[in-house]
């Protein structure tokens, strides 16, 4: 998909032996087979309107788009600009469940990590409540990060948190992994930190809006507020393009736990960001092994962000 060869509207699909990728051509150095994929079902109401407001050759290019809660995020390439408000009107008279379109207007920014967004049709608002995995988030776009795009891991997470962890959040935005955690497991406490006062905002509207508990809102830089907290069994770090400039703190937050490292790999440097990972656990005399890594989700060409499950222990000394 980043590569841009992944044949969109088709479904992969898997036997007892490989996986089935549709493209739309050859790729080079895989064998490609000529083989019948099953359509998605596209909303065929939204591609037929579409052709009242689109040149048929860009009907193929509007694909795309996530949903937050009852607002739809369209991804509009720059051809299909020009035809930004059409196109969200024919979106959300065909997909009546939605009640605003929005698209990108910019890219994620600051310390915040939020964006700018355009209005293309429906009501004015960039508030809503989003609802994942049985849980209800209540968010402004413009005012605080969310990615539904994450929900798979926040429930993996959430799974792995044994009973009576102290976890801390370090960069918790407006509370999914945390909440998540809170629901789904039993810890002693959660220590959930973030900058933007307006993520901690709703992130304390969130906790009661799922009547969750043992979650402490904290609202401040993670590096030093990790400092006054107790030490942690095991650390969410979410903050991909950033990270890397806290690591240092998380392992020192903790005697012997699990860090959840989210960053950003460029294909090929792995072992660079390992070697990393490693020397940042031994400058704090511990070791850090790594449990898993998971191909989150493509970030820029010839990049994606990671997930690493990292185990923190203490550096036993070499017998001589
Ligand atoms: C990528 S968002 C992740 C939010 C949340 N974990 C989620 O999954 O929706 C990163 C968050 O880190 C916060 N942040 C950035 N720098 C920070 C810092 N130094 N200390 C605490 N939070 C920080 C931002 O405000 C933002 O809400």
């Amino acid at each position: 998909m980043d590569k841009g060869l992944l044949k969109t509207g088709c479904k992969i699909f898997t036997d007892d032996k490989y996986i089935y990728f549709p493209t739309d051509a050859n790729v080079k150095g895989k064998e490609c087979l000529d083989l019948d994929f099953e359509q998605f079902d596209r909303n065929e109401s939204y591609i037929e309107k579409l052709a009242s407001v689109l040149p048929e050759d860009l009907i193929k290019e509007v694909h795309t788009f996530d949903s937050i809660g009852d607002i739809a995020i369209l991804e509009l390439q720059d051809k299909l600009i020009p035809y930004a408000t059409k196109i969200g009107e024919v979106f959300l008279s065909t997909h009546t469940h939605f009640k605003t379109a929005l698209c990108k207007a910019g890219s994620l920014e600051g310390d915040f990590r939020t964006r700018q967004y355009s209005h293309l049709a429906g009501e004015h608002r960039t508030s809503t409540i989003h609802k994942e995995y049985g849980l209800r988030f209540e968010l402004d776009l413009k005012k605080v990060f969310f990615s539904p795009r994450l929900a798979t891991e926040r429930i993996r997470i959430a799974r792995l948190v044994q009973e009576n962890e102290n976890v801390i959040d370090m960069f918790c935005g407006i509370g999914p992994f945390s909440i998540s955690i809170a629901k789904y497991s039993n810890p002693k406490c959660i220590y959930a930190i973030d900058l933007n006062p307006d993520a901690i905002y709703y992130l304390k509207r969130n906790i009661e809006l799922n009547k969750v508990s043992g979650i402490v809102p904290i609202c401040g830089d993670a590096k030093k507020e990790v400092l006054d907290i107790p030490s942690a069994d095991r650390i969410v770090m979410n903050l991909p393009k950033f990270s890397h400039k806290f690591l240092d703190s998380a392992i020192g937050a903790m005697k012997e736990g699990i860090i959840h490292y989210y960053t950003i790999v460029s294909e090929g440097e792995e072992d660079k960001c390992e070697a990393f990972i490693k020397q940042q656990a031994r400058l704090k005399g511990k070791e850090a092994s790594i449990l898993q890594k998971i191909n989150v989700k493509p970030y820029a060409p010839h990049s994606y962000m990671a997930a690493y499950d990292i185990k923190i222990t203490f550096l036993v000394p070499r017998s001589f």
